[in-house]
């Protein structure tokens, strides 16, 4: 690969009992690089995921930041370091409006008396959540709402918002066109673009091998705990990518 990577994993391996799940696995992503992850259930690509943001340690292997070795024993550490994830069920707090979900964590008090009381900046995020979703294409009718008024697409559209808005440096998004429209799909990989075109290193997991196809740069095969193919995304065709996941030649009909 030409570009440096940004985020890199070397020969990490995990077992679940006698489960192997990861099996000796290298993985990169450049920034302003979109990378796919794709395998058939079971391939590994959650495990992979935890141990890129720090939900699990691998029982081997290594993480490099900036080419840095860095080690996560917390899914915070990794955020800290400007990793952010969007695990396959989303994690949206529904009964928040859509600002407070965007600061999750994060929340921001008023300046002086109050603010050392607690009382939280509700306009201030309110608009800066707003400005913040715009900006990569993410039209809420209210950042004041509650996430519980939204449509599905709408729902997803601000769990990625948030990602793409505090991640310096990597995305990592597991399956997040799942259960959406075509419509609601399609504003999913606007968003990706932009995170893209913003310089953060994207990893995208999908089924969905038309999106896949659209919005990577490499796609990354796993098959049975380890990477059976690694190559830029236009080397491949809708029929070679399906083998490249399965192991078997693509029967004409
Ligand atoms: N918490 C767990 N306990 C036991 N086995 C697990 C656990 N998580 C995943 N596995 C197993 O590890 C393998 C890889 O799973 P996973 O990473 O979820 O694959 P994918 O996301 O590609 O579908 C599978 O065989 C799965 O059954
Ligand atoms: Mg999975």
């Amino acid at each position: 690969m030409s570009k440096q990577p940004v985020y890199e994993a070397r020969g990490i391996s995990k077992n679940y009992g006698n489960v192997i799940a990861l099996d000796n696995v290298d993985f990169s992503v450049a920034a302003g690089e979109v990378v796919g992850l794709v395998g058939d259930n079971g391939a590994g690509k959650s495990t992979l995921v935890k141990a890129l943001s720090g939900a699990h340690k691998p029982d081997a292997g290594a993480l490099y930041l900036d080419g840095q070795p860095v080690e996560w024993n917390s899914p915070h550490d990794a955020l800290e370091r400007g990793i952010e994830t969007l695990y396959q069920d989303s994690s949206l707090a529904p009964d928040l409006s859509v600002s407070a979900n965007v600061f999750l964590g994060r929340e921001e008090v008023v300046p002086g008396f109050w603010g050392k009381l607690g009382f939280l900046a509700n306009k201030s995020m309110d608009a800066r959540a707003r400005q913040e979703l715009e900006k990569v294409g993410i039209a809420v009718p209210s950042s004041s709402r509650s996430v519980a008024k939204l449509s599905g697409g709408q729902r997803q559209a601000v769990a990625i918002g948030r990602a793409v808005t505090w991640a310096t440096k990597v995305i990592i998004l597991d399956e997040p066109t799942n259960h959406l429209g075509a419509r609601q799909s399609a504003e999913v990989l606007h968003v990706i673009k932009q995170a893209r075109e913003k310089g953060l290193a994207v990893i995208f997991i999908s089924h969905t091998l038309p999106h896949v196809l659209e919005v990577t740069d490499r796609i990354v095969v796993m098959r049975l705990g380890r990477v059976a193919v690694d190559a830029p995304t236009s080397t491949f065709t809708p029929d070679s990518l399906v083998k490249a996941i399965t192991g078997f030649e693509v029967v004409a009909s």
